[in-house]
């Protein structure tokens, strides 16, 4: 595993290790690494009025926009398997919001890495930014 898939896999364990998960006890964490080289975790926060809950790849995506962060280099989603644990379609979406097509969603169990998916794959022919005739992300746009 490269250094760089490694830090991503170490931060999104350890973002799970603090999920909120109280209902379906099943804890997620996600980690990604900026366009600056940085790393944004977040982990599953549940609600007692179900539908409220947010998944971790939403909780990563804010701490990343928060840290000023704007675009997705690579990221990852680790789950407690023995499934694979693929993005929603929501999060597919919010993941593609900040990322281009071609972007890798590494997909682990807290053993090791399983899976690795382009954002294409996960979504394709996706509506993002460029549809509304957004201008391209930089970093801190
Ligand atoms: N969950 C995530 O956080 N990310 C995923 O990719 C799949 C599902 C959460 C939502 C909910 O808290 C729990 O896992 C069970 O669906």
């Amino acid at each position: 595993m490269s250094p760089e898939l490694t830090r991503l896999f170490e931060a999104a364990r350890g973002a799970q290790a603090r999920a909120y998960a109280p209902y379906s006890h099943f804890p997620v964490g996600a980690a990604l690494r900026d366009a600056d080289g940085a790393i944004h975790a977040g982990c599953n926060v549940e609600n007692a009025a179900y539908p409220v809950g947010t998944c971790a790849e939403a909780g990563a995506i804010a701490a990343m926009v928060a840290g000023g962060g704007r675009v997705i280099a690579e990221m990852l989603v680790l789950g407690p398997g023995p499934g694979l644990v693929t993005p929603c379609g929501a999060c597919r979406q919010r993941i593609r919001e900040f990322a281009g097509p071609g972007v890798t969603v590494h997909v682990a169990d807290p053993e090791r890495v399983r899976a690795a998916f382009t954002v294409a794959a996960l979504l394709p022919d996706s509506f993002g930014p460029d549809n509304l005739g957004a201008p391209a992300r930089a970093p801190h746009a």
